[in-house]
């Protein structure tokens, strides 16, 4: 059967309100798209089967205080702690870092790769990976890659909105997110770890900050060594120590050095499509580039692109262009001033 027929087969049962086929057709679409290799596509499909079926189907009246009515408020409020579901195409080559860092992501892809193996020998699994460093420096594109290269699908979940949202219900909140991520077999990425420490600011209850942290100390521990957990902080210092202990991997993002501000250069300027208008000139800018972040380089690279390409003019569509060294030096210099001032 090709994409095609499938589709037909879904349009048909779904037309004609036949659930039980429709679910069938669609669980076969998944196993088609897992064999042909589009991973993403069948993580992403399997995902909404998994959900609907959950949902009953006709959620229009439902009695107040019963089960389903219950179901239907949790489903609610998971779904506001969740800022998003993904899948992901990155891969460790769209990821600039240190050796170091590129060293220990590769070791952790390749536990979670050789897992059986690991199993019989009745090793553990590293399971809980910490990304620390500055603002834009790689933390959330490194969750992507590890979702990419391990074709699983992410649960993200803000801890900022977790926290300051729901405060007194924080507890609760960390642990259906666990539950609900581990049933489904998903990478869980908390982005702002440090905002547990807030929990401290806000909260008259002094308890409550133990009681967070106990929490997640728990889930931390019980967690099934398959399901994977990232966290990410630009503040680790504002995480307790406790906590802290309990990853099984740390790894720093820092600022690029020269080196790897080439090698960013490289992968944004897409290949070879862009080139910079003077050799020379560029290795003095990337000197000024120094100090800045991954994404403010990035992002003034790109805006240096495209005005140096309206600046060429003409309407037709060159098949290169060249980048004015002198707009992104002076757009580097601007970043570098406006970050001063914050
Ligand atoms: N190490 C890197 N290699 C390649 N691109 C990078 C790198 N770091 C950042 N970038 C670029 O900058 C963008 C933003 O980076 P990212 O969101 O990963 O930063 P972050 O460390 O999570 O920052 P924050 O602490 O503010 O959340 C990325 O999507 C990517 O385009
Ligand atoms: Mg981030």
């Amino acid at each position: 059967m090709s994409q095609f027929d499938f589709i037909k087969e879904i349009a048909r049962y779904g037309l004609e309100n036949d659930r039980e086929k429709l679910l069938d057709a669609l669980n076969e679409l998944v196993k088609y798209s897992k064999n042909t290799k589009k991973l993403n596509f069948a993580l992403q499909l399997q995902s909404i089967i998994k959900e609907t079926i959950r949902i009953p189907q006709s959620p229009s009246i439902v009695k107040a205080g019963s089960p389903i009515h219950h179901q239907q408020i949790d489903d609610k409020e998971l779904s506001d702690l969740i800022i998003e579901k993904v899948t992901s195409d990155y891969r460790l080559s769209n990821l600039v870092s240190s050796e170091k860092t590129k060293e220990q992501l590769n070791y952790f892809l390749q536990e979670h790769n050789s897992i059986e193996m690991l199993r019989k020998f009745d090793l553990p699994i590293s399971n809980k990976i910490l990304l620390h460093g500055p603002s834009g420096c790689g933390k959330t594109l490194a969750s992507y890659v590890i979702a990419g290269e391990l074709k699983k699908m992410m649960v993200v979940v803000n801890l900022g909105a977790v926290v300051s949202a729901k405060l007194g219900e924080t507890s609760k909140n960390i642990a259906k997110i666990f539950r609900a991520a581990t049933a489904e077999d998903c990478i869980i990425f908390i982005d702002e770890f440090d905002s547990l420490g807030k929990v401290r600011d806000y909260s008259q209850d002094h308890g409550e900050m133990k009681r967070v942290v106990n929490t997640i100390l728990q889930l931390f521990d019980y967690l099934p060594q398959t399901s994977l957990l990232i966290a990410a902080t630009n503040q680790v210092d504002m995480i307790d120590d406790a906590l802290l202990r309990r990853f099984d991997i740390n790894i720093n993002f820092d600022l690029p050095t020269e080196e790897q501000i080439k090698q960013l250069i490289d992968l944004t300027l897409k290949n070879g499509q862009f080139k910079f208008d003077k050799k020379i000139s560029s290795t003095k800018v990337i000197k000024e580039a120094v100090g800045l972040s991954y994404y403010s380089v990035q992002k003034t690279l790109i805006t240096a692109m495209k005005r140096s390409m309206f600046l060429q003019g003409g309407k037709h569509i060159p098949l290169t262009s060249q980048i004015n060294t002198e707009i992104w030096k002076s757009l580097l210099i601007e970043e570098k001033a406006a970050l001063r001032k914050n």
